[in-house]
């Protein structure tokens, strides 16, 4: 039987939606059955951001992407995370999302699951790989199983350059003003990352 995978993110200003996009056509490509969902925005920002032309246009994007919802969850048999870094963690908006699932926790409807995180941040040394990692900290809580990046088949990490991709995570660097966009080699990893998770989930729910 092919995965369910959902991959459910959060982007205000399209780079972690990029990266999004490419999760799917990797697992995709593996057969797997694949939902994209949007976390569920707050109130407060989406009124702050009214004006913000790049939180517009990048929402504008995204209006047809259906909010997540943690029966998402429970229909997965992989879950993808898009994270964008705050502050070298997860947005509130999925700290949110993780945090009313108590009752997934508690009935352990998670357990054993393949899952991944890809993230972005605005500057090389902004939380790339701590975003990853102090995501990982909720996820395991979930009894999740952790998927990385792995070196043999992303030669790309073998660099000094400033792009995305680690161990931990597939990723992108916005820059500071967000005009970066990610790059081929950043698209390339995240597509890897949706396959190896879907053949992942695949082999865990068999
Ligand atoms: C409140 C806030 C905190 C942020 N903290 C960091 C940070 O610690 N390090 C960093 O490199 N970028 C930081 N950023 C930049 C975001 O990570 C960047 O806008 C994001 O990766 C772009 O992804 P998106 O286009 O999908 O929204 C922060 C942005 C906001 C709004």
């Amino acid at each position: 039987m092919m995965a369910n995978i959902i991959i459910p993110y959060y982007s205000m200003y399209g780079h972690v939606f990029q990266l999004a996009n490419e999760v799917v056509k990797g697992a995709e490509q593996t057969g797997a059955e694949v939902k994209l969902a949007k976390v569920r925005e707050f109130e407060e920002v989406r009124q702050a951001m009214a004006e913000d032309d790049a939180y517009i246009k990048a929402q504008e994007a995204q209006k047809e992407i259906p909010e997540a919802e943690h029966e998402d969850l429970k229909w997965a048999d992989g879950i993808i995370w898009g994270v964008p870094t705050r502050y070298g963690n997860m947005p509130a908006q999925l700290k949110q999302f993780l945090d009313s699932a108590g009752a997934l926790w508690m009935n352990g409807e998670l357990e054993g699951k393949a899952t991944a995180v890809f993230t972005s941040t605005g500057s090389i040394h902004g939380g790339q790989e701590t975003t990853a990692i102090t995501t990982l900290v909720p996820l395991l809580h979930f009894g999740l199983i952790y998927v990385g990046l792995p070196y043999g088949e992303n030669q790309e990490m073998l660099t000094t350059e400033g792009i995305g991709g680690s161990p931990y995570a597939a990723s992108t660097i916005a820059g500071v003003d967000g005009s970066n966009q990610p790059v081929e080699q950043e698209f390339t990893m995240a597509r890897r990352l949706g396959a190896r998770v879907a053949h992942v989930s695949e082999k865990l729910s068999q």
